[in-house]
């Protein structure tokens, strides 16, 4: 699995921040705070890749497909910060000084992983690059009704590799499944109930980044239903009901850890 998928990323995929992205067409009359800062906090988010690498891959290292996609994971993750950083820069949007501000703040605050056994990072993963994805196509949209050509190519790049990921960590997930059902979907269960996108609230200012993100339209609730467990649960075959189950188990589970 790991190598088709990175077959498929050699050969289809692959893109560069310096020649894949229109830098040539930037346009000052088309930028707004609000959408700068939606930037600024995506960008925040892949900025802790050091944490989610470093962490994930010493917890799959035994398993030569999963640690080798991390590191392959991690060089994709990497352009996607660097691409919305040389945005926010090439665009006057925000300075050297300030996005080094935003840096030192991620550096003193790590993320830890949110689980510990390579299952249940899996459940994980399939449902954060399903939202990640989510998010960012729902923000490629907001560049494209304001006609930022640039901002637009950037998000549209970064949501191909997105949906990559995601389709990887579901095709993993298939096969937990299909070996050890019941476990995967108590674990599945458990990872969704206590679901968060990674690291935006370890980030300065993070009630207000949220607020704004839900004004550009992402976060919506409805939205996640239907684009990330719909079809999750239907290329898993299990039904809303079963999975409906297990969830108020996982709660229960969960209420009885809290007290
Ligand atoms: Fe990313
Ligand atoms: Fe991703």
């Amino acid at each position: 699995m790991y190598m088709s998928f990175f077959e498929t990323a050699e050969k289809k995929r692959r893109w560069s921040v310096y020649e894949d992205i229109p830098w040539d067409r930037l346009n000052p009359s088309v930028y707004d705070e609000g959408r700068a800062m939606n930037v600024e906090t995506f960008c925040g988010v892949e900025l802790y890749l050091p944490d989610y690498l470093g962490q994930g891959v010493n917890l799959v290292r035994e398993n030569f497909g999963r640690a080798w996609f991390q590191a392959n994971w991690g060089y994709e993750e990497s352009k996607h910060g660097l691409a919305l950083r040389m945005y926010l820069l090439k665009t006057g949007q925000r300075t050297e000084e300030q996005l080094r501000n935003l840096e030192d703040a991620i550096a003193a605050r790590p993320w830890r992983l949110p689980w510990d056994t390579p299952r249940r990072m899996t459940c994980y993963g399939a449902i954060q690059e399903a939202s990640t994805l989510l998010a960012y196509a729902r923000q490629m949209e907001d560049a494209q009704g304001a006609n930022d050509e640039v901002l637009a190519t950037i998000y549209r790049l970064i949501a191909r590799d997105e949906a990559a990921h995601q389709q990887f960590y579901r095709a993993v997930l298939k096969l937990e499944l299909e070996e050890h059902r019941h476990e995967t979907l108590e674990d599945l269960a458990l990872v969704s109930v206590g679901f968060r996108m990674p690291a935006i609230d370890l980030l300065p200012d993070s009630e207000r980044r949220v607020e704004t993100l839900r004004m550009h339209n992402s976060f919506n609730r409805w939205g996640f239903f239907l684009k990330v467990w719909m079809p999750l649960l239907k290329l898993l075959g299990v039904s809303r009901q079963e999975f409906a189950e297990y969830q108020r188990r996982a709660i229960d589970q969960t209420r009885d850890k809290a007290s």
